[in-house]
């Protein structure tokens, strides 16, 4: 039976997507990836693996992606600095054999964007086509769970959120229509490789839009307060937040790691209009409309980003 092997399975994404992938089929034979693999002991069976696999040690990969035909590679989290990292993964898919790999991208795949994430993502969209594996891109809009439940989340209490994004206007996408993108191109790799998929959720808005739908949503005033990057940097460093990603980081109150480079690059990148696509792949792909941002609010209320 053809193996699908799941690298960052212990995420939140992963977790969803091996979720629907057993769903579909409790017996489906799957290899899940992760560095601390007592984090999905539970998930061992006759039929599903867990490994021990960390892109900064490739003979680790090596072991943990042997006898897969099929791999979902979520990208990693240390932005701005991951190429390596990504490189690493591919470069083992290859000596494993992998036929395919599903990987999981970013909107705004430009050579101007200033987005630290975006340039990651797209240079690892150029590896994928240099290694002569066949693949299937996923690029993402941001996902919708973060406006929800960190960028109003926060906003709630103060009745404002700050961002130097601009006018800029984003489709934002649920993870769980990426994870269900995702499930079906691993069950169907032949179908979908060599396609690139922009995966948005449904309406193109604005961060007033966002703001004037968080306050319906939690009954409360929130506005959207566009500053300048300095202005951001500087709320960014009073909040706290690392200016670059570590590893070792703490998550954030809302229970994200993110480093003030990486936010602050993604507000200039949505501002200059980088994040302004809107597509129907979500629904091409899976037969389902996209989530509404309302939808995501309702499904996640009252969670912390890393519990949803
Ligand atoms: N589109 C967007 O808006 C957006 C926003 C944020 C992030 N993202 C991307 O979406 C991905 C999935 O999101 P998520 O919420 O599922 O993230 P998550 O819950 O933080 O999970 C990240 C996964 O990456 C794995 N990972 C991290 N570093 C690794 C390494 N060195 N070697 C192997 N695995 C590693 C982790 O595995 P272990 O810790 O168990 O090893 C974990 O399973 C993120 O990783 C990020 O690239 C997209």
């Amino acid at each position: 039976m053809s193996r699908i092997v799941i690298s960052g399975a212990s995420g939140n994404l992963g977790r969803y997507v091996t979720d629907l992938l057993l769903e579909d089929d409790a017996g489906r034979a799957l290899t899940l990836v992760t560095r601390t693999p007592s984090k999905l002991a539970h998930r061992v069976s006759d039929n599903i693996s867990v490994r021990y696999g960390d892109f900064t040690d490739p003979a680790s990969l090596d072991t943990a992606y042997a006898g897969g035909e099929t791999l979902l590679l979520i990208s990693s989290l240390n932005v701005g600095r991951r190429l390596e990292e990504h490189r690493n993964a591919i470069a083992a898919a290859k000596r494993a054999g992998i036929k395919y790999i599903v990987y999981t991208s970013f909107q705004g795949t430009h050579p101007r964007n200033p987005s630290l994430a975006s340039q990651d993502h797209s240079q690892t969209e150029r590896l994928l086509r240099e290694s002569g594996i066949e693949h299937v891109v996923l690029r993402d809009s941001l996902y919708a769970e973060i406006f929800t439940n960190v960028v109003i989340a926060a906003a709630v209490p103060v009745g404002e959120f700050q961002m130097a994004a601009g006018d800029g206007i984003i489709a934002p996408v649920s993870k769980r229509d990426v994870a269900h993108c995702a499930v079906k191109c691993l069950l169907n790799p032949e179908y979908h490789a060599g396609a690139v998929y922009e995966l948005t959720g449904p309406e193109l808005i604005s961060l007033h839009d966002l703001a004037r739908i968080g306050s319906e949503f939690h009954n409360a005033p929130i506005k959207y307060v566009p500053v300048t990057p300095q202005e951001r940097l500087a709320l960014l460093d009073a909040l706290g937040f690392p200016r670059t990603y570590s590893p070792e980081m703490d998550k954030n109150p809302a229970g994200a790691m993110w480093a003030s480079d990486e936010m602050l690059a993604g507000d200039i990148a949505l501002a200059q209009g980088f994040h302004a696509i809107l597509s129907h792949h979500v629904k091409f792909i899976t037969g389902r409309e996209p989530e509404t941002l309302w939808s995501v609010f309702e499904r996640c209320k009252g969670k912390r980003y890393d519990e949803l």
